[in-house]
């Protein structure tokens, strides 16, 4: 863990980026040994990954991000009135923070200066975000952390600038596994004192073929986004698929609430995974599983926060009532 004072309004601390290359070899050599082959989600954001879902946020089917940017436009004034004054703001897998600059806004409309403590476990995306909002805001200062979420809380506890507001936008909850999620808000919510806040972006239940259009676009762009999972063995780990030999699978399963996304093998196959020093073996139609994405009611969002410590102190919906914005007190 090492932080470097990149300049008087930019701290940085990354943390140790070869924990997750081991990470990642021990998660695909575990993964791809199951009777029910898995790969975990968090490693579909490499340098391509991360550029590719970019570009899922701007797809036509994918909602998601267009509506909570919508919601954020007309409540962020209403937002930034319910919290403290003055507050620093962390974000949790800050990306671009892109749509955070509406929340930056608004709290500068309210005080003079802001801290912002964004989390991403992309370094390069943290870099590009603070570059761009320090030239765009003098009063920010930005202290960017490279990490994953857990180890990035740590941190931000450890901000001494309180109160705070932690964002978590995007619905990244989504790819927690419901009980997993609500043990992850609980360790939110163990480091925040009364007055801090969670503003929380949780996508809805809905009908199936918006999910499945979401998560399966005309041009193909989540396809390439999850079958670069497979790339990414290839050229961090010496692996040898064929890309065009595997296909991406987006399923909505409506009692669970979640869309499952897979990558399914075309044919028979084996493929060499030089680091490991093993090989693969695939059979005709066999699916890797390598994302869920949870959908809640507001019941269930409700259940969620109780279940971590939380309560819900306000709700914002879409006026489709598709994607819901949450302040957790
Ligand atoms: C990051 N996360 C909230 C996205 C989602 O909607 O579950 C990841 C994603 N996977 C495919 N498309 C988007």
């Amino acid at each position: 863990m090492q932080e470097v004072q990149v300049s008087s309004r930019f701290a940085l601390t990354q943390g140790d980026p070869r924990a997750h290359l081991d990470d990642f070899a021990t998660a695909v050599a575990e993964g791809l040994s199951r009777p029910q082959k898995s790969l975990p989600c968090r490693f579909l954001y490499d340098e391509v990954g991360s550029e590719l879902f970019e570009e899922i946020c701007d797809l036509p089917e994918y909602y998601l991000t267009r509506t909570e940017h919508a919601l954020l436009e007309r409540r962020a004034d209403e937002i930034a009135a319910l919290l403290p004054n003055p507050v620093a703001l962390a974000e949790l897998g800050s990306g671009s923070s892109s749509k955070t600059r509406l929340l930056i806004d608004a709290l500068l409309r309210r005080q003079s200066a802001l801290r912002y403590v964004p989390v991403d476990i992309s370094r390069t995306a943290l870099e590009d975000a603070a570059r761009s909002l320090l030239s765009d805001y003098d009063a920010l200062q930005v202290h960017a952390i490279a990490d994953e979420y857990t180890a990035g809380l740590h941190h931000v506890h450890a901000e001494t600038e309180r109160p705070l507001v932690i964002a978590w936008l995007g619905s990244n909850v989504g790819n927690f596994e419901r009980s997993a999620a609500a043990g992850f808000l609980a360790g939110v919510w163990g480091q925040l004192e009364a007055r801090d806040r969670l503003l929380i972006g949780i996508d809805l239940r809905k009908d199936a073929d918006a999910l499945e259009q979401a998560y399966d676009d005309a041009a193909g762009v989540t396809a390439r986004f999850n079958l670069n999972l497979l790339g990414r063995i290839n050229r961090e780990l010496g692996g040898h698929f064929d890309l065009d030999r595997f296909a991406h699978r987006a399923v909505y399963r409506v009692e669970e609430g979640r869309v499952e996304l897979g990558i399914h093998s075309l044919e028979d196959q084996e493929v060499e995974i030089a680091a490991l020093d093993s090989v693969a073996k695939f059979e005709k139609d066999e699916m890797i599983h390598t994302e869920d994405s949870y959908k809640y009611s507001l019941e269930e969002i409700d259940t969620l926060a109780a279940a971590s410590g939380f309560e819900v102190e306000r709700r914002w919906l879409d006026p489709a009532g598709a994607y819901s914005l949450n302040l957790l007190a």
